[in-house]
């Protein structure tokens, strides 16, 4: 979490970092901060608790000259998210300042040290003992700057993304990786220098980027090549410049209010730019280079173990179902923050399968190193091309989703399903579970899901004049069966995070076993009823509802006739497949949640507490 950028170059730095903080905002949001250096070496430091839009409004009253800078967008870990715990942070002498993404955990320890030998703090933070380290090695060695932040990290105990300076030079910026992204946009010439958490704030400047990878370290000096080496064993990297594919289109609202109600938008070209080039249905075929390069590793697997957080844990949970149903595999989905300190049994012929939007969070990053010291083969479904987990992963397949801004995942959850899908369609037919008829029929339902989601679109409307009636709610019940358990999950999520009502999601039949207890005449329930879905069952689950007075949301199949004169309200889906039903039921509720949380003001795109991607445990 917390997002860092800097610019070091020839034009004016403010507008570039204070952009780019904006662009960087949802990875954090307590606190911002920015320092400039102009021509006189005048050093220009404001932060403030609150959003980049606060800092924006006090450092415009001031002097924002000066083509070096480095800022930060926070989301707190060590200390409350006030002025003085805002980044940057600058050593005692003044002379050095950083921004950092991560956690020093022994940072007490340091600063014990760093106490007793004269250091002063005036905040609460890991970062401020982590610069003061820096500067105390740069004394004791009377080494150069690089050198010193590489003695220092080697002394550190934590996950890192960091920019540093010294204001008495103003042409070197060091910036180093473990744990924590860090992206390098590189103008031409080596005239200018961008560095962000990701490559979002620089992309109208440069193409050329350099992606760090964990444990090194990168000396970017004006007018010079990037200089990268291990911070470890100091051997020299060689200096990848990778094409950036993304547009400042894919990252601005483009005419929508929210990032959320814009990529709720977009799932239907999602969906697929997700499956184009993978889904052939009327070759009858599915092409997946990353799967058809491991093919008997997936055929042989004993069993598949999925590993993710949050939303995309939901897709885990709809996989489970696709490679039970579709390819008759044993799966099991497993919290990452829990499998891996679990002492989890992986036998050889099993296959972990991490789902991650970000590719960046903690994790399920740590739960795939367990899995790869187990020996398993690892597969990761990531949408940020170059991620941590992207390149940690054995193999993987991309989602194309686009970037996803809203902190709350929509287009991720739908697009990961669809890798998933693809997947399961492709070993079930391999391995015979599907016969060829009803894996051509599958595809060619499949291809027209962009079209169904499209037209479901349509109902915005309806579902804000349902949204206006419940709120108000203090409390908000999701149920579902089957593939649609995981998406009455992934409703109570979306409700949750986004309007702080208090949302469960159950699995339909559960309610009787407690939650029942809740319902009465102010309880909203959404129940996904689809038609091929152990329809009489939930109709059933719905009947106990209303005889305990629950107002009832359904979400049923267009043409449904039973659930619509018991529900309250209907919302009609198109008819598809079951098992591709939560790409369609998904779709509701995110509407749902969005109107509900505009409805009560609150902040959609950036909810409180939250940061898009968790690189902390
Ligand atoms: C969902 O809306 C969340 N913001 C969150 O649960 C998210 O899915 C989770 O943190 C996992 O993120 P990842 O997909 O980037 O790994």
């Amino acid at each position: 979490m917390c997002g860092i950028t800097s610019y070091l170059g020839y034009r004016d730095a403010y507008p570039i970092v204070i952009n780019g903080l904006q662009r960087l905002e949802y990875r954090g949001y307590d606190s911002a901060g920015i320092v400039l250096v102009d021509d006189e070496y005048n050093v220009n430091l404001y932060k403030t608790k609150g959003k980049v839009s606060d800092l924006k409004e006090i450092a415009e009253k001031n002097n924002t000259s000066g083509c070096m800078g480095l800022g930060h967008t926070r989301w707190a870990t060590h200390g409350i998210p006030n002025n003085e715990n805002s980044h940057p942070h600058t050593s005692n002498s003044g002379n050095l300042v950083i921004v950092h993404n991560g956690i020093i955990e022994n940072y007490d320890t340091i600063k014990k040290e760093l106490l007793t030998r004269g250091y002063t703090f005036k905040s609460e933070t890991d970062t401020e003992v982590l610069v003061n380290l820096i500067e105390e090695v740069k004394k004791q060695n009377n080494c150069k700057l690089g050198k010193a932040v590489q003695i220092a990290l080697t002394n550190v105990v934590g996950a890192y993304a960091i920019a540093i300076f010294d204001v008495t030079k103003k042409d070197e910026i060091i910036v180093a990786r473990l744990g924590s992204p860090i992206a390098i946009g590189i103008g031409e010439d080596n005239k200018e220098f961008f560095v962000a958490s990701d490559a979002s704030p620089f992309i109208e400047y440069t193409k050329d980027a350099v992606y760090l990878d964990d444990e090194e370290l990168a000396i970017i000096k004006l007018g010079r090549d990037i200089r990268i080496r291990k911070i470890n064993d100091d051997s020299v990297v060689e200096t990848n410049v990778q094409e950036l594919k993304l547009n400042l289109e894919q990252i601005e609202k483009g005419g929508y209010e929210h990032f959320m109600l814009k990529e709720i938008h977009e799932q239907p070209k999602a969906i697929l730019d997700t499956y184009r080039g993978r889904l052939l249905a009327d070759k009858g075929i599915i092409k997946m280079g990353s799967v058809d390069n491991n093919i008997a590793k997936f055929l042989n697997a004993n069993r598949i173990i999925i590993v993710a957080c949050g939303t995309s844990w939901h897709a885990g949970l709809v996989a489970e179902y696709l490679f039970e149903d579709l390819a008759r595999i044993p799966v099991e989905v497993e919290y990452a923050s829990e499998f891996r300190y679990r002492n989890p049994v992986i036998n050889k012929n099993d296959i972990v399968i991490a789902i991650s939007q970000s590719g960046e969070t903690a994790d399920t990053l740590a739960a795939i190193k367990l899995a790869k010291s187990k020996g398993a083969f690892v597969f990761g479904v990531c949408n940020v091309v170059g991620s941590s987990i992207a390149r940690e992963t054995h193999s993987g397949a991309y989602t194309h989703a686009g970037p996803e801004i809203g902190v709350a995942s929509t287009k991720a959850f739908t697009t990961q399903i669809t890798i998933l899908t693809l997947i399961a369609l492709k070993l079930g037919n391999l391995k015979g579970e599907l016969s060829n008829s009803v894996f051509h029929h599958y595809l060619q339902e499949l291809n027209l899901i962009p079209a169904k989601v499209e037209n479901l679109l349509k109902i915005n409307s309806e579902i804000e004049n349902i949204a206006a009636i419940y709120k108000d709610a203090p409390n908000c019940l999701y149920l579902g069966r089957g593939y649609n358990f995981p998406v009455a999950l992934e409703g109570a999520l979306k409700l949750k995070e986004i309007s702080y009502i208090h949302a469960e999601g159950y699995p339909a039949a559960e309610m009787k076993h407690g939650p029942i207890a809740l319902i009465d005449e102010f309880m909203p329930v959404v129940v996904i009823a689809t038609k091929k879905g152990h329809y009489d069952k939930v109709v059933s689950n719905i009947q106990e509802i209303k005889s305990r007075n629950g107002k009832i949301i359904a979400i049923v199949t267009k043409g449904d006739i039973t659930v619509k004169e018991i529900a309250d309200h209907i919302i009609e889906i198109p008819e598809t497949e079951e098992a591709f039903s939560p790409l369609l039921t998904t779709i509701p509720l995110q509407l749902l949640s969005y109107h509900i949380a505009v409805m009560r003001g609150c902040n959609v795109d950036q909810p409180r507490n939250l940061a898009k991607s968790v690189t902390v445990e």
